[in-house]
Parts: structure tokens; C-alpha cells; sequence
């Protein structure tokens, strides 16, 4: 089966938002996704973490926007340290990450969640989506330390969840419902390092 593949290329510029390009972002939102969220959501993301709300820019026009969050966890699966979807199929067994777990007995880490990610259409498949991921990895990790990375993607996206996968993110859990209209997310984490004891690397 064959995709479609734009043959053109863009250049484009990834830098963090400013406040008065918030509507561009929402347009995009609303154009690209069924996730809608009110002005002042997208505000407070820029007020505590718009180092890592970042934007793709290609002449002078918004295409498409990251927008992240930094979370404090206990939730394992959220830190990578376990994965529902592969526990499933071997139930009993203390694996590599229960021993670990164990060992280190670890509480609490700090993760990253990306909230959301678009590309307006006409401008997807040029390496876009990956520059704003790839950017906003490396922000995380080195304003805030982050020991793993998060999401929730509907399971029939496929373009996302290849995206994703790209960047080694796994798929760690199903949430059934979890959309508006019934569909089940998968969430997926990237393990960014290695969690000791008290959460610190
Ligand atoms: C997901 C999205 C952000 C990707 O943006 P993009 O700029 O097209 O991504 P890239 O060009 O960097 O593509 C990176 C990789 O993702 C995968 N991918 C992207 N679009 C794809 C598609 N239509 N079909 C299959 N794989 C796709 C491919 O592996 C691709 O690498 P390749 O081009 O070397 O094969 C974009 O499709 C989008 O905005 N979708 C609508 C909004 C959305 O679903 N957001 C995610 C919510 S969780």
C-alpha cells in the first residue's frame, strides 16, 4: 500500500511562543484535532512551562506548536519503570523493572507530558512534527531533568503513534474511554534515564 508522501520541503524555524501567537496555536488545534482546549488553558501552559511551548514557523506563519507540561509522579508507568500492556501477557513474572523497582524503591519522579502536537495539514510530512518533538525532549530533559516523557494518543492514530515510536516512545497502557466520543488512548512513555532511590538520577 502506498502513502502519500509531499515530495516538497519546507524550511522551517522551531522557537518557543510568544503570548500574541496564542489564537495561531488554537486555529491550528482546532483545525488538526477533536481535543479543544479554552484560552485560558493554553495561557497557563505558557505562564508555567512556555520554555518548552514551542512553534514551527515557516515564513513568518505558525504551522504547527508543542505544547508540554512538567508533572511530579508516582506512577510507575508514567516513569517507564512498568509497562501494563506487556505485563499482560506474562502476569507472574518479576521482570528486570519490578526487581529494579524493588531495589530502588522509588517514590516520585518528574516527567514530562506532551499535552499536544500539531502540524497544519499541508505542511505534515516534511519533518515538522519530528523537529518540535526533538526540540521539546531536549528542553525537558535540560530546564527540568526529566526521568521520562508521556502521552496519550488515540489508539487509531497512526501517524502519531509512529511518530512517537520514532522517538522510542512505548505503548505502557490503555485508558479505556478516554476520549469525548469513547475512543481508548494508548499511553506512551519514553524512558529518558535511569530512576535511583528518591527519584534522582
Ligand atoms: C502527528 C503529526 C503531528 C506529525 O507531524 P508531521 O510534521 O507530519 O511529522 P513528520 O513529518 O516529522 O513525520 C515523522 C514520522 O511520523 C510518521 N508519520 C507522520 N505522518 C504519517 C502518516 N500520515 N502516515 C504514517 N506515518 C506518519 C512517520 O514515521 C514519519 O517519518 P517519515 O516521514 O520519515 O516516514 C501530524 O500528523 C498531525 O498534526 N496530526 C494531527 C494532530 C495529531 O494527531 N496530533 C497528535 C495527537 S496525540
Amino acid at each position: 500500500m502506498s502513502e502519500e508522501r509531499p515530495e516538497k520541503r519546507v524550511s522551517f524555524t522551531i522557537r518557543k511562543v510568544a503570548e500574541d501567537e496564542l489564537d495561531q496555536v488554537i486555529e491550528i488545534n482546532e483545525h488538526s484535532l477533536p481535543e479543544h482546549y479554552w484560552y485560558g488553558f493554553y495561557k497557563y501552559i505558557l505562564d508555567e512551562w512556555g520554555d518548552v511551548f514551542l512553534v514551527a514557523e515557516v515564513n513568518n506563519k505558525i504551522v504547527g506548536y508543542i505544547m508540554n507540561r512538567i508533572e511530579e509522579t508516582s506512577d510507575k508507568v508514567l516513569m517507564g519503570l512498568e509497562n501494563e500492556l506487556e505485563n499482560q501477557t506474562k502476569p507472574h513474572e518479576g521482570g528486570p523493572l519490578d526487581r529494579l523497582r524493588r531495589i530502588f524503591d522509588v517514590e516520585r519522579a518528574t516527567v514530562g507530558h506532551v499535552v499536544s502536537i500539531a502540524v497544519l495539514e499541508g505542511y505534515r510530512r516534511m519533518g515538522i512534527g519530528s523537529a518540535l518533538l526533538r526540540e521539546a525532549i531536549g528542553l525537558m530533559l535540560n530546564h527540568y531533568d526529566v526521568n521520562s516523557i508521556y502521552l496519550e494518543v488515540r489508539v487509531s492514530n497512526n501517524p502519531a503513534i509512529r511518530l512517537y515510536e520514532k522517538f522510542g516512545f512505548v505503548k505502557a497502557r490503555i485508558i479505556r474511554g478516554y476520549y469525548r466520543d469513547g475512543e481508548d488512548a494508548y499511553v506512551m512513555v519514553k524512558r529518558i534515564k535511569p530512576i535511583t532511590s528518591g527519584g534522582q538520577a
